[in-house]
């Protein structure tokens, strides 16, 4: 696989071929990723969780995120790396800058901040600083104390609206990709459809450009109950190798997700 860039991703969209991303926070487990075909390395924050054992996201730091970015990036090859900006540290234009260029400069390619509708000013300042932004929307695991929990988002119909409007104005503002976490299926087709740039979808039905989960909950290594939309792939699969290679093969085969991973 050549490396891949925003640009693939943007050509894969218009081909309608669906791309796979996973996470992955060293750089042993990014080597097992990039070698099975997946387009998009995510150095995602629920690192909070599945590394250091926090509750949330929101304990984590930017020097955190640089330093897992650091070790996913020695061995990311061909996948392209995209980082969390870790809570609160796009408050501002001047604290976004400030946060994304350590993360740029750790080895990311894109950076994914959480938000809607105020981010558009956010966004635009970070892309004429020449950094690409992807902008996770729907259920945002950083505003988890203002959810008051892990809900599905964009049922009641003005909220969708107002998300669908969102994912509008932010391509507008110069958003690279959007991700879309816990919404249901038709809203997640809807937004995709609406939009020129790349959607990815976790919990958030097959009409999505590509789909993401985390590695550990697909290796069925995370302890607990896990979320609807994750497929344990280590039950058919003989390695992780293979629990990764059949995923990117489900996500492009369109089999992953089923209904049963989604909500409607
Ligand atoms: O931090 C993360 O791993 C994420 C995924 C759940 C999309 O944002």
């Amino acid at each position: 696989m050549a490396k891949v860039t925003l640009k693939t991703l943007a050509d894969m969209k218009q081909s309608g071929e669906k791309f796979a991303s996973l996470t992955a926070y060293d750089a042993t487990l990014a080597h097992l990723v990039n070698t099975q075909g997946v387009e998009v390395i995510l150095v995602g924050d629920s690192l909070g969780n599945v590394i250091q054992g926090n509750s949330s996201t929101v304990p984590v730091t930017v020097d955190d995120m640089c330093y897992h970015t650091r070790c996913v990036a020695r061995a990311a090859h061909d996948s392209m790396v995209m980082t969390d900006l870790p809570f609160a540290s796009y408050a501002t234009e001047e604290q976004a800058v400030i946060s994304a260029a350590k993360i740029m400069q750790a080895g990311a390619e894109v950076v994914k901040l959480e938000g809607e509708g105020w981010l558009p000013p956010i966004v635009t300042c970070l892309r004429q600083q020449g950094i690409p932004v992807c902008v996770h929307m729907g259920l945002t695991p950083q505003f988890v104390n203002v959810f008051g929990g892990y809900k599905v988002q964009g049922r009641e119909e003005e909220r969708a609206n107002s998300m669908i409007q969102a994912a509008i104005d932010l391509q507008a503002a110069g958003a690279a990709m959007l991700l879309l976490e816990c919404v249901p299926n038709d809203l997640a087709r809807e937004i995709t459809k609406a939009v020129d740039i790349p959607v990815i979808g976790i919990g958030a039905g097959d009409a999505t450009d590509g789909q993401i989960l985390v590695l550990h909950d697909m290796l069925h290594l995370t302890a607990g109950r896990k979320p609807k939309f994750v497929k344990n792939y280590m039950q058919d699969s003989a390695t992780p190798q293979e629990a990764v290679a059949r995923y990117v093969a489900e996500v492009k085969d369109g089999t992953f997700p089923g209904p049963e991973h989604s909500f409607n």
